[in-house]
């Protein structure tokens, strides 16, 4: 069969829209850069590619987030959409179109699909018992109640998961219960809300998973299961205030986040369509025979294998005809982790990385470990300078600078007008078909893998043939060594472009070319060449070390070692500090816990202690005491504690507050 005309080929493409509550991170960059490789692939081969991505702006974290601030949500995604565009721009991601969820469009969408989901009988109204605070007049959601968890007693735990435990309970379950804004405990109360039948949809969405090229294989066996488990309905209403829309002809409930946030694809094409005179429909009708491709992380496949279709069907849009699932991105083979400082930030790396090319050796890094597999992905310092050295300074690098000086210096830095080894050509249209392949099915670690070889392949080639010997002999068997050279150093960087644009723009300089996939088939000769710069300067481990030296600090903070012992730095990260205490009162319903007022230096603090059976209120004022002051503030009992008083527990488990044995100013260092 002839292949499609490429260029009428419709195709959007979308990488999962970021919360507007946090920084891009490492973890996002894997995502995005999979969803870009796989984009400037398709573009290369001419093919119109929308690639389409937003910030996904409403929910109560956002709204939390907002609170803790002290500034409005619109504010908050502002300010995160600014960061979100310049960090995906430090790593070359080659939207069409980066927008957010909180738009006049995506508010006209979501009302749409809403009405859909009404129309075609798929959504129930049900009352049921909520959270409810009478003090700040408003539901809690499950984050705005925080207590004590149900299964370990952890203290200060919100309404959905504990945080020491990992248990999940309804915000119901959990022990003295507290509204998160004002400390107060709520009531229940009853309120109506929407849901989803998806049940209904059970025959429809087992057959869309069990398309071909949906899902991979893995995968759609997952998503069976739980269709084979049966599919529980979803709520998708909230109750207001919430930072998001509306929902038509209600009082007070809006649409819950996840459904607006994929119907942001949607709308962000419509955006852009607006803005290009061209039509949603192309891209998203349903009989348009275009090509609808998702990239998302394993762990929001419940919502894009299930909820989204269902949607799609449901307004009559087309169906997504991929949905990409990678892994987790680990560093030094752990997770991210903010305490450990492991927790990259996209910011950090462009700034803390002190190689001028370290923004494209990360894209080139990711590709080569990315499979079409879920398998998470490791990023290690060794192995960063590892690949980057032995694929890109040692290889191709190498193969690039030995053919071009020798060009300069013989032939006038002219490719000969000679003809080429046919054995390397054929060697490259092999690999151009693998490469072609591997690209399409996103096994992006087979692209790097395949070039390595060809640029190895080259090498050998060169070597073998001795040009430094032919030179004197036969000019022009020298001359085809070089054209031969050229043509492969060509086709690399047309198969390496998708990955590294940056650097392949070097060779477009050198050669007087602007890639495209074709362009991998030999064609170059008799051609000038401009001047060129080295390709890429190795990457050694002291560019890496702002960057990690964090993480490894960090690291000997937490660590304890085999013997129990610590290092002197997990010491000093606890700042203890003499407070002196001004007044004491109990804390009403509980029989363990006292109040206090302290002193430290000119800081006036609140700490509550579960010191109440052994000391009286009135015995404390004037007492100076040890606090521990940098101790993150939590909410016990609906009040505010901003410390942690050092006490020692005697046999009888009475307890002793430690203190100086000599009159010492408040707000004195312990050390
Ligand atoms: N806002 C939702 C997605 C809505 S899509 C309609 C969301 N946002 S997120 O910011 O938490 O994650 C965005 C994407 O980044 C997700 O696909 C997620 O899987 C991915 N990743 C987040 N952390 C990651 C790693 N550590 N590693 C790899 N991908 C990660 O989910
Ligand atoms: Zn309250």
């Amino acid at each position: 069969m002839p292949p499609a005309n490429e260029a009428q080929k419709k195709v959007v493409v979308t990488s999962a829209l970021p919360y507007a509550n946090g920084d891009i991170h490492l973890g996002h960059l894997l995502e995005v850069v999979q969803t870009d490789i796989f984009v400037r692939f398709r573009r290369l081969k001419g093919q119109q590619v929308l690639y389409v991505c937003a910030d996904d702006t409403h929910g109560t974290p956002i709204e939390l987030n907002a609170l803790r601030q002290g500034i409005t949500p619109e504010k908050l995604i502002e300010r995160a959409y600014k960061n979100h565009v310049q960090d995906y721009a430090g790593f070359n991601i080659s939207f069409d179109i980066f927008y957010t969820t909180n738009s006049q469009e995506n508010r006209q969408y979501a009302e749409l699909v809403y009405k859909s989901l009404c129309d075609n009988n798929l959504v129930e109204q049900r009352e049921i018992s909520q959270y409810y605070c009478e003090n700040d007049k408003r539901f809690l959601p499950d984050r705005f109640v925080v207590g004590t968890c149900p299964k370990c007693g952890a203290p200060n735990q919100y309404g959905d998961v504990c945080e020491e435990c990992g248990a999940a309970y309804e915000p119901s379950d959990l022990k003295n219960p507290q509204c998160f804004i004002c400390g107060n405990e709520p009531v229940m109360k009853t309120s109506k809300h929407f849901y989803v039948q998806l049940g209904k949809k059970e025959e429809f969405l087992k057959q869309y998973i069990s398309s071909p090229g949906v899902l991979q294989e893995d995968m759609r066996n997952f998503v069976k299961t739980w269709i084979d488990e049966g599919l529980r309905e979803w709520c998708i209403s909230r109750d207001g205030p919430y930072f998001g829309f509306k929902i038509p002809d209600t009082v007070n409930k809006y649409f819950y986040v996840w459904l607006d946030a994929p119907i942001g694809y949607l709308s962000s094409t419509d955006k852009w369509c607006k803005d290009n005179n061209r039509s949603v429909e192309e891209f998203w009708g349903k009989d348009s025979n275009s090509e609808i491709v998702h990239f998302i992380g394993k762990d929001i496949v419940y919502f894009h294998a299930l909820f989204w279709p269902v949607m799609l069907e449901s307004a009559g849009f087309s169906l997504p005809s991929s949905i990409r699932v990678h892994g987790f991105l680990n560093i030094e083979g752990e997770k991210m982790s903010k305490s450990r400082g492991t927790f990259i930030l996209a910011r950090e790396f462009l700034k803390k990385m002190t190689h001028p090319q370290a923004s494209e050796f990360l894209r080139f890094y990711y590709g080569a470990k990315l499979s079409p597999t879920t398998a998470d992905i490791d990023l290690n310092q060794d192995e960063l300078i590892s690949r980057v050295n032995t694929t890109l300074a040692n290889n191709i690098g190498n193969l690039h600078h030995r053919t071009i000086v020798f060009c300069e210096r013989y032939f006038d830095s002219t490719i000969p007008d000679v003809s080429w080894d046919n054995q390397i050509a054929d060697a490259v249209e092999d690999a151009a078909k693998k490469i072609n392949d591997a690209y399409e099915s996103c096994d992006f670690k087979v692209v790097i893998e395949t070039i390595h070889a060809l640029g190895s392949l080259g090498n050998k080639y060169y070597q073998d043939s001795k040009p430094w010997e032919l030179i004197k002999t036969d000019k022009e068997a020298a001359g085809s060594v070089m054209v031969t050279c050229s043509n492969l150093i060509k086709a690399l960087f047309v198969f390496l472009k998708p990955v590294m644009p940056e650097l392949s723009k070097k060779i477009e300089t050198l050669f007087g070319l602007s890639l495209k996939w074709d362009d991998y088939h030999f064609s170059l000769r008799n051609c000038k060449l401009a001047a060129t710069e080295k390709l890429v300067k190795p990457l050694e481990s002291k560019d890496l070390e702002k960057l990690f030296s964090g993480a490894t600090i960090n690291r000997s903070k937490e660590e304890v070692n085999e013997e129990g012992l610590i290092d002197i730095d997990s010491f000093f990260s606890v700042d203890l500090r003499v407070a002196k205490i001004i007044s004491a009162q109990k804390v009403k319903k509980s029989n363990k816990l006292l109040c206090l007022q302290v002193e430290m230096g000119d800081q006036k603090r609140q700490i509550v202690a579960g010191i109440a059976q052994s000391y009286s209120p009135d015995d404390l004022p004037g007492k100076l005491v040890v606090a521990v002051s940098n101790l993150k503030p939590a909410k016990i009992f609906g009040l505010q504690s901003q410390g942690m008083l050092l006490a020692a527990k005697d046999k009888d488990g009475s307890l002793v507050l430690v203190g100086p044995h000599k009159d010492v100013s408040s707000g004195a260092k312990v050390s």
